[in-house]
């Protein structure tokens, strides 16, 4: 069938398999063109199909020559129904990694859940028996613990008082204000299960236990710290506390591994447009903003690159990985300069609806979430008929 992007929202409904492929193909090359990482060479990523996480898989895949699971929650397709851009993705990466020679299975399910453990811990012992790494890079507005049975919600809101800043709707360019209510205790507690780091703690004491963690194990998590003008709806937010709880949790998992030499680190990524970017309040306009320097100043970078200077430069130097006073690795260096900060703070004043096209990357903004779902990417045809029932290779 034909398939155009059918936006509600902050989604879009329709994926497109072969402008997915291509972000795949991509991105294998990018990391191929940076050279070889002496890297971990059994690597489990958990949030595996999008955004940081799918990024993490190609780099240990084709960085490193790595043997990789992926866990992931996306929609299969049906007739006439694309499936989740996650599911195109990683059939696209499965096959690559296949034609290099690669190991590359995957299991899609809730990852919070204990049978989805339980599927890789099985999938571990029968194929791989240890792993060197484990990527956690999930983002879900929903867990539910499998210990307690509770769902819990996560929400985007400030905390102690109301806040009110400047945003921008990047489908129609319109600038405005918005103002959100702050939460309440409840929902802050909500925010912490789902986004902070009990299950990323949960995921290493289960595969701890049956020994699948090797001498020498590294785990990290992502994390974000922004600027002055989303510190309210986000690292003084909801989700901040959340982040901290991740954080802290770096350090308990850390003391666990002790006997394995083992370590959990956080990394702090830069803003970047994926899915679960797109949804926050502010944090559109600012990354408009943002790019638009980045790009001038040429530090630019999408995910991809990201994660291939996480994994060149801070955790495979053969040297100390370098932290910040926190303990944190810090890839959102760039972001976070002092030159870069005072120029969006500055723009930040002036923008508005009419003048952000040209002050803001809001085109960049738009082709990178239309990216997200495979359509508007160079090199790939449009109008031919494509077949949306794609299988994943590797899926258990
Ligand atoms: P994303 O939406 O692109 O990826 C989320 C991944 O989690 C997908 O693979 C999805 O399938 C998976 N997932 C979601 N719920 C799941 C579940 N219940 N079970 C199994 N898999 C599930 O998100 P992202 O932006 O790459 O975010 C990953 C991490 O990076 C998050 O911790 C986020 O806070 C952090 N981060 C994001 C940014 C940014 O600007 N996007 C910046 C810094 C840090
Ligand atoms: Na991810």
């Amino acid at each position: 069938m034909i398939i155009e992007p059918r936006m509600r929202g902050f989604i879009c409904l329709t994926a497109h398999p072969k402008g997915c492929e291509q972000n795949i193909i991509n991105q294998i090359n990018y990391i191929k063109s940076q050279g070889p990482i002496d890297g971990a060479k059994k690597v489990l990523v958990i949030g595996a199909s999008t955004g940081f996480g799918l990024a993490s898989r190609i780099t240990s895949a084709f960085g490193s020559g790595a043997s990789t699971i992926g866990v992931y929650f996306e929609k299969p397709p049906k007739e006439g129904k694309t499936a989740s851009p996650g599911w195109y993705n990683t059939a696209a990466f499965e096959t690559e990694a296949n034609k290099a020679g690669l190991y590359a299975k995957s299991i899609n399910g809730d990852a919070f859940s204990n049978e989805v453990k339980q599927q890789t811990i099985d999938l571990i012992k029968a194929d791989l028996g240890q792993i060197d790494l484990i990527i956690y890079s999930l983002a879900s507005p929903v867990r539910t613990n499998p210990n307690t049975g509770i769902t819990h919600r996560s929400v985007l809101k400030p905390i102690g008082g109301s806040f009110t800043n400047k945003t921008v709707d990047f489908h129609t360019g319109i600038v405005s204000d918005v103002s959100i209510e702050p939460a309440n205790e409840e929902e802050i507690e909500n925010t912490i299960a789902v986004m902070g780091g009990e299950d990323w703690g949960m995921w290493i004491d289960a595969l701890k236990a049956e020994k699948l963690l090797a001498d020498g194990f590294t785990t990290v998590a992502y994390s974000y710290i922004g600027p002055a003008v989303t510190e309210a709806v986000y690292r003084k937010g909801t989700i901040g506390m959340a982040k901290n709880h991740l954080e802290a949790t770096a350090f308990t998992i850390t003391d666990k591994l002790a006997d394995l030499k083992g370590k959990a680190y956080v990394s702090v990524n830069k803003a970047l447009v994926t899915q679960a970017s797109s949804a926050i309040p502010v944090i559109p306009l600012y990354i408009s903003l943002l790019y638009k320097i980045m790009k001038e100043e040429g530090i630019h970078e999408g995910c991809i690159e990201q994660i291939g200077r996480l994994f060149k430069d801070r955790l495979y130097t053969n040297g100390d990985v370098p932290v910040d006073q926190e303990g944190r690795i810090r890839i959102d260096d760039w972001e976070m300069r002092d030159d870069v900060q005072a120029r969006v703070a500055t723009l930040w004043k002036d923008a508005t609806t009419e003048n952000l096209p040209a002050i803001g990357d809001l085109a960049g903004y738009k082709t990178d979430f239309l990216n997200l779902f495979g359509f508007d990417v160079a090199g790939v045809n449009y109008q031919a008929d494509v077949n949306e029932m794609v299988d994943v290779p590797g899926l258990v």
